[in-house]
């Protein structure tokens, strides 16, 4: 029998990759923070899906190493422009990079990223390409849209639950759902195979993002590597929020409004209110069931794939340890 390969094997090739793609060009300034970046960490959630994907087809995950790096690519210029947008200090337990360095940086090396990423992408074999750019500047995109929208939303107190879902569809699943479709195209997986993994991508996307948000109240910075209470600062209209909004009894809601519309604050003091708020409401365990529901629906998808059982099993093992995720 065939041994397969472990998710730690494909996870130690694409930090192999990683380190082989050339990014020591002149000037310093433009590629130092892009190897940092790279360098400090990172589950490297999205490439190893990729991988994984098409080895799952093809017994092999070589046609998918190049769309694999530049997805992660990709992504951590989106963590660049994102820490920026969030003012956040912290990443990977590391100083962010417009922390490090300045704000033109974090644009620049950001945006150099960006095109690295499609370089990457344009190495795929010629019969693939219109596919794999299709996916992939679509998603693009679409993160875009899921970034604008986080940031409009930070300055509305009406944001619905309907469109807090939209906009983490948009800013965080349509990459993990990007990125297993694109493992099933280099894989050549069966016809509907690539549409089955993305839409189980999405709800494994959504229970992410909003495993995210509660990491960012409860976590523990140390290894979740972001500073605790960053979403709370900014006001980013998380599920919490929202549902604080919604719950609240008038003394509560009026507690809420006054540390979300105080301009002077310490940031310590804000973190602890609105912390004991959201636990006063109980809205963690109301966010947990959302996170399994969204789980339990990406594993009935899984269910529906023509791939043999033991291969469900390793891409089902994958999401669980997501799911159980500190960082
Ligand atoms: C962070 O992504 C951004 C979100 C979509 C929440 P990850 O949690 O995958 O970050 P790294 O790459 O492992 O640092
Ligand atoms: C991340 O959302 C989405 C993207 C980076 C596109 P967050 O702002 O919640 O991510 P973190 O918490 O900073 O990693
Ligand atoms: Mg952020
Ligand atoms: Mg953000
Ligand atoms: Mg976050």
């Amino acid at each position: 029998m065939k041994v397969m390969m472990t998710f730690e094997q494909i996870i130690e090739r694409v930090e192999r990759e990683l380190e082989r793609i050339p990014l020591a060009d002149p000037p310093k300034s433009l590629f130092d923070p892009i190897r940092y970046t790279l360098e400090i960490g990172g589950k490297r959630v999205r490439p190893a899906l990729t991988l994984l994907a098409c080895y799952l087809y093809n017994n092999g995950i070589e046609p998918a190493i190049h769309p694999a790096l530049g997805l992660e690519i990709f992504h951590n210029f989106t963590l660049l422009h994102d820490d920026l947008m969030d003012a956040a200090d912290m990443r990977r337990g590391k100083r962010t990079v417009h922390r490090q360095w300045d704000a033109n940086t974090a644009i620049l090396s950001g945006d150099a990223m960006t095109i690295v990423a499609y370089q990457q992408m344009a190495m795929v074999e010629p019969a693939k390409m219109g596919q794999v750019m299709e996916l992939f500047s679509r998603t693009a995109l679409e993160i875009c849209r899921g970034q604008q929208y986080d940031m409009d939303f930070e300055r509305r107190m009406d944001v619905s639950e309907e469109e807090y879902m939209e906009m983490i569809r948009l800013k965080t699943a349509v990459l993990l759902a990007c990125s297993l479709q694109m493992g099933a195209i280099m894989g050549d997986a069966p016809e509907g195979e690539g549409e089955l993994l993305y839409r189980l991508g999405i709800h494994i996307g959504l229970a992410f993002q909003l495993q995210d948000d509660l990491l960012d109240v409860y976590g523990d910075s140390a290894t979740f590597g972001k500073n605790i209470g960053g979403d709370i600062l900014c006001n980013k209209k998380t599920m919490l929020l929202i549902h604080a909004l919604r719950r609240s009894d008038e003394e509560q809601h009026a507690r809420l409004v006054e540390w979300i519309e105080r301009k002077e604050f310490d940031p310590a003091e804000k973190i602890a209110a609105v912390t004991r708020l959201y636990d006063e409401l109980s809205l963690k365990p109301l966010v947990e069931e959302k996170i399994k529901a969204h789980y339990q629906a990406a594993m009935r998808e899984l269910d529906s794939s023509v791939l043999e059982p033991e291969r469900k099993a390793m891409l089902r093992e994958v999401c669980d340890r997501l799911m159980r995720r500190k960082s």
